[in-house]
């Protein structure tokens, strides 16, 4: 019997025969065979190829890419919390219910809604629920049907007009003026008796406060709709502003980008909704309540939409918002606002000198988290566009920043540098950016063919997010090799 085999069987007994045969594992697991010192090497050598913000500068725009203090990492691995069941009894658990439930309390007063649901796992399921939410306050009122049209500006995160398409509504699209913020003409023509909602991140995309907000609640309330609040970018607004006060009805928070948990790569995250009283009816089961003594989970809210995912959501999330929150302090969370948009700013005058980009829209306003450059003049002049730019970054040991987004800025380069970069590392970033554009007048090829020295060149971008390509497992892997090796 090979060894494997054998091991299996010293282990589990006679356990496998109680498994009916027609279900029990045909032969031995596909699994690679290998030495220690060769899966020691390969992963060290793919941590090597790997960047993140514990290597350097990482100004990937709207994702909030900053620094994830290890005390939070730490909490969040403590066995105390690690090894509970979320099937546990209540009173079993009274621990981790106190620190959600003061969470929760926490992201209401810094969001300034009434009550906050922790479940959503992510920004995007956060906005899903919101739009949720809006159809139940409609549906209340009688207006369910005739509530059928959201409105987003065109400078919106595509998962607004998805969220909004998923929930069943019609999507409108509200131009931005020329200073890039909404158009209130354009939006007082687009709201009407079917308009459910607005969703509008603030500052913007492109980095700008919308300072006709007050203005822009007013219309939306006047027409019988609702306010969301996309919180992707609440940063630089910590503990200085507050969405509930300039009129948002519902706010989902990105705790993976605003209260740092490590998220490259596509999560892990969580998306936490605030509402105003008016809503806090709908919100989903189960409530963490606390009756002076104990907490508890409620279960028993007629108006609730239900349940938007299992539990409470994602505990290891919140439990790092939890820390980080803590250990920095209201005043703590200030200063993450002010440096982070003295960051951006510093960021954006110095770059404004580059040859080759612009600023679009209004350039003489301060920006707020992030600015968009556009490459669209070095492109002209050069054949060098966006993406030749992000990817000569990374001959400089740089991340690159976003790309083409937000749609409304062409050749667009999304910086976001947050506030946990010194000077010197912004500077280390304006340089190299300083240089490429130098680079595309001289010798443009340089450029367009970079990246020369990364681990990997320039991928076939469609080829890398194909479903038919990607093989994220050995045995799709495989799969994958024998079917091309067959395919003539
Ligand atoms: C402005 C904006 N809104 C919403 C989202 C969606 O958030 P998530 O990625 O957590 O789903 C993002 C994500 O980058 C964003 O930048």
């Amino acid at each position: 019997m090979p060894i494997a085999e054998q091991e299996m069987k010293d282990r589990t007994g006679d356990a496998c025969e109680l498994v009916p045969e027609n279900m029990r594992r045909l032969g031995r697991l596909q699994l690679p065979e290998l030495s220690e010192v060769e899966v020691v090497r390969h992963f060290t050598r793919l941590s090597e190829m790997n960047y993140g913000v514990d290597s350097g500068f990482y100004p990937l725009g709207s994702c909030t890419m900053k620094y994830n203090p290890k005390i939070d990492e730490l909490l969040a691995d403590l066995p105390s919390f690690t090894m509970l069941h979320p099937y546990q009894d209540e009173t079993t658990v009274q621990g981790i219910l106190e620190i959600l439930y003061k969470l929760e309390r926490w992201l209401a007063e810094l969001t300034g809604t009434r009550e906050v649901c922790l479940q959503p796992s992510a920004g995007a399921h956060g906005e899903f629920l919101g739009t949720l939410l809006m159809r139940a306050y409609h549906k209340s009122n009688g207006n369910c049907e005739k509530r059928s049209e959201i409105i987003v500006p065109d400078s919106a995160h595509g998962t607004n007009p998805a969220s909004a398409t998923m929930a069943g509504f019609k999507v409108l699209v509200v131009q931005s003026d020329n200073d890039g913020c909404v158009d209130l003409d354009a939006l007082k023509a687009a709201v009407s008796e079917r308009t459910a909602g607005l969703m509008l991140t603030n500052p913007n995309t492109l980095g700008l406060f919308e300072i006709s907000i007050e203005e822009i609640a007013k219309i939306v309330h006047n027409a019988g709709g609702l306010l969301y609040y996309d919180g992707a970018n609440l940063n630089p607004l910590l503990g200085k502003a507050r969405p509930g006060d300039m009129g948002f009805d519902i706010v989902h928070i990105n705790i993976h980008k605003t209260f740092g948990t490590p998220h490259g790569g596509g999560g892990p995250g969580a998306g936490p909704v605030g509402v105003s009283k008016e809503l806090c009816k709908f919100l989903p089961v189960p409530r963490i309540v606390f009756d002076g003594e104990r907490y508890h989970l409620d279960y028993d809210r007629s108006g609730s939409i239900g349940k938007i995912r299992g539990f409470y959501g994602n505990a290891a999330v919140l439990l790092r918002a939890y820390a980080y929150i803590l250990s920095l302090g209201f005043e703590g969370l200030r200063e993450v606002a002010e440096v982070s948009v003295l960051n951006a700013n510093y960021l954006k005058k110095k770059l404004e000198q580059v040859k080759g980009l612009t600023l679009p829209y209004n350039a003489e306003r301060p920006r707020k988290h992030e600015c968009v450059f556009s490459a669209k003049p070095l492109k002209n002049e050069t054949g060098v566009s966006a993406l030749n730019v992000a990817k000569r970054l990374l001959d400089y040991g740089l991340h690159s920043p976003t790309i083409y987004f937000p749609q409304i800025v062409d050749e667009a380069l999304m910086i976001e540098p947050t506030e946990t970069f010194e000077k010197e590392e912004i500077d280390r970033f304006v340089n190299a950016v300083q240089k490429i554009c130098e680079e595309a007048y001289v010798n443009p090829e340089t450029v367009l063919k970079a990246p020369h020295n990364a681990a990997v060149s320039r991928l076939d971008e469609v080829k890398a997010s194909h479903p038919k390509t990607m093989a994220l497992s050995w045995r799709m892997y495989q799969k994958k090799n024998k079917s091309n090796l067959q395919t003539p």
